[in-house]
């Protein structure tokens, strides 16, 4: 209501005053012009794809009582065009609806459209289609990066068009690229084509910019001509200091932090990364006393439900864990924190923050213990997992050969001699993108890891299947290894022999779950639950039955690995025995008090002997820590 007022003034106030409304940079003042006044924003990121939709009012509620005058949205280009050609931005991906609660609220919008955006997103949000052509360059002048470039951002940047500010919207930037300057190929051809196809849509008034790592070797590939350089950081004392580079590029104009770190992201295996909230808005101060504008990232982090996580590389593949909750403002469930409070307090000294309080957290539920039952081995189910004919080949093929982007492939050859003694099956080249669980005849024997674990010992006889479940952890998001095939991407041996002749079933796991699969079939986990060994890949469901809906948290007590659906939404991987995060959230707006919730898990390695659920009040992100 209150930020319908705002919308009101704006459109109220100017329609008479020729070249309003109008945002643009004031170079001899150092500052943004909007309407022709002097402006600063103070910002916060918030990821609508890593959101429910219901609850995007919400959380843009919490961030305008805060004091924050914009927020700063990527757009993920595959989320929203998951095959070439065929797009989405219906119901979770509904950008428009989102933008359009923004505008509501009052709240003005920094865009970064991409296409490239990193944001912990599998492959910095690129769509592993692209990798159909194997030898593609990403993020460079190559024609067929560019021609499904070109093609995205025709469907994309209309719809932002009407939008900008200069056209009456409360876009006030859009971003081009992302952290450029951070990627080895620095190809200027493809910044100034990337330039040239966002004046196409958008026209020459909106301001357009860049970011970059503040470092005078990022800004050299970053920056641009006619795109306004801005820089990110995190917490520190002088920012004067820490906007230096960003002032050798660029002598005057606005200074802008586009990322400041209120938090960080989890890796499995590493310790939960907290940042205190004095640091974080001792830090804002210190921004905001300069006069510089800033955006918070993340002001929200959210979650990487399903397949969505990213990973990084440094040496070695580091996935991201399911949370992204980044020690944000607003926790991962969108409750405020003393972060947040902080901040408000800090904003206060530069600008009026609304009246009234934030917003309380969302109800939270301890619903208690569900226990599960054992539908049937993965390999049992391949009917309804896997129902096309599968892939037969000499060779493995990738994920991306199959067309299967995200999840899981089964890959089985049969022994072509019996395996008496102890063993290896190895992945000699590092092969396995990302691990792969080892089954002979339904008799699990471990698990295959990239980067760390190269060898499992089997046994076994002649003709008997052995069985190679493969998961994609999440494409790397960032550097120069974003080209990261899945599957087995080299051969694997059985001891001194190259194994051959496979059969590839990609599996759709979330197709027959979201169609209410195994639940609606009991017959069939009756038939099947007779199998009580819990080792090795399975699938395992329960229900649960509540009369007050809330948000929740999932705990698998002593489960291993694995992912998680509950009435069909993936949830995401779980991996307590790796940690930090011990729980995953559950959004309240996926669960019925009319009808039991079903609960589905495929667990990977080792289910508990009584396998139980349990939903707790509050998250444990912090847990399990086995890392370094
Ligand atoms: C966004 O708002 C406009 C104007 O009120 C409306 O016409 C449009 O249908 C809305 N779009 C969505 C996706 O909600
Ligand atoms: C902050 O850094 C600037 C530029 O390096 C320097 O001139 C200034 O003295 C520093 N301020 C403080 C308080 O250290
Ligand atoms: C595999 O078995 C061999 C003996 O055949 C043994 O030397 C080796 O340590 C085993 N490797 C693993 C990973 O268990
Ligand atoms: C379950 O399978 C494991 C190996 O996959 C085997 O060692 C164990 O004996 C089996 N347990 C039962 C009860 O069949
Ligand atoms: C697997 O081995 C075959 C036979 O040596 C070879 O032709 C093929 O290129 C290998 N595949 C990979 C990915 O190395
Ligand atoms: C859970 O599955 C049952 C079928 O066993 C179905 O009747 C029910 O609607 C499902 N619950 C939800 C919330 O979809
Ligand atoms: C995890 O966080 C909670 C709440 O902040 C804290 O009480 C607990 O000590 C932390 N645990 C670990 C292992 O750091």
């Amino acid at each position: 209501m209150l930020a319908g007022a705002l919308v009101l003034v704006v459109g109220s106030l100017y329609p008479l005053v020729s070249g309003y409304p109008s945002f643009t940079i004031d170079y001899n003042r150092d500052c943004f012009l909007k309407d022709g006044q002097c402006f600063r924003y103070i910002s916060g990121s918030i990821h609508y794809f890593r959101i429910p939709s219901a609850y995007w009012k919400d959380r843009l509620l919490k961030m305008y009582m805060t004091g924050l005058n914009a927020v700063q949205v990527y757009v993920p280009w595959n989320f929203h065009e998951p095959q070439p050609g065929v797009y989405n931005f219906r119901g979770d991906h509904d950008l428009e609806h989102f933008l359009n609660l923004t505008m509501e609220l009052g709240l003005l919008v920094i865009m970064r459209p991409g296409p490239y955006i990193c944001a912990e997103w599998d492959m910095g949000g690129l769509p592993a289609w692209l990798l159909h052509k194997k030898d593609i360059r990403l993020r460079a002048s190559d024609p067929d990066y560019l021609n499904a470039v070109d093609s995205w951002l025709s469907v994309l940047l209309p719809k932002l068009r009407p939008r900008l500010y200069n056209n009456g919207g409360n876009i006030i930037s859009v971003q081009v690229e992302n952290e450029y300057g951070s990627f080895l190929a620095c190809d200027y051809g493809y910044m100034r084509h990337l330039h040239t196809t966002f004046r196409l849509y958008l026209g020459d008034d909106v301001v357009l910019f860049t970011t970059d790592g503040s470092g005078d070797s990022y800004l050299k590939c970053g920056t641009l001509q006619d795109l306004y350089a801005t820089v990110d950081f995190g917490p520190v004392g002088n920012a004067t200091k820490a906007f230096e580079p960003m002032r050798r590029f660029q002598p005057r104009g606005p200074l802008v932090n586009s990322e400041y770190y209120t938090g960080w992201l989890d890796y499995w295996k590493e310790k939960h990364a907290v940042v205190s909230a004095d640091r974080v808005s001792q830090g804002l101060e210190a921004i905001l006393e300069i006069g510089a504008n800033v955006n918070m990232y993340m002001f929200e982090g959210g979650t990487n439900f399903g397949f969505w996580s990213g990973a990084d590389f440094s040496g070695v593949y580091k996935p991201i864990t399911t949370s992204y909750d980044y020690d944000a403002p607003l926790t991962e469930a969108g409750d405020p924190t003393d972060k947040l409070l902080a901040i408000r307090s800090v904003i206060r000294k530069f600008q009026p923050v609304p009246e009234g309080p934030i917003p309380p957290p969302t109800q939270k539920y301890a619903y208690g213990l569900v226990a599960l039952n054992k539908v049937g081995d993965l390999v049992d189910l391949l009917d309804i997992l896997s129902p096309d004919n599968p892939i037969v080949t000499p060779y493995p093929v990738t994920f991306e050969d199959a067309k299967q982007y995200f999840g899981f492939m089964l890959y089985r050859t049969r022994l072509t001699g019996d395996v008496p003694d102890q063993t290896p099956v190895s992945s000699n080249v590092n092969g396995v993108h990302d691990r792969a669980y080892i089954s002979v005849s339904g008799t699990f024997y471990g698990v295959l890891e990239r980067d760390s674990l190269k060898n499992v010992n089997v046994t076994g006889k002649e003709g008997q299947w052995l069985d190679v479940l493969v998961e994609n952890m999440g494409r790397i998001n960032y550097g120069s290894d974003l080209k990261d095939f899945k599957g087995i991407i080299g051969n694997l041996t059985l001891g001194n022999d190259l194994l051959e002749n496979w059969v590839v079933y990609p599996l759709n796991l979330d197709g027959p779950i979201s169609q209410g699969w195994p639940h609606i079939m009991s017959d069939r986990v009756l038939k099947t639950s007779q199998t009580k060994n819990t080792t090795g890949p399975a699938i395992y469901s329960g229900t649960l039955s509540i009369t007050d809906i809330g948000d929740t948290y999932l705990k698998l007590p002593k489960w291993s690995k694995g992912q998680v659906w509950i009435n069909g939404f993936n949830l995401g991987r779980y991996w307590p025995v790796r940690g930090p995060q011990v729980t995953l959230y559950v959004p309240g707006t996926i669960l019925s008090s009319s009808q039991v919730n079903n609960i589905t898990v495929l667990e990977l390695e080792n289910a508990p002997d009584r396998p139980i659920a349990m939903f707790l009040d509050k998250p444990i992100l912090n847990g399990t820590y086995v890392g370094k």
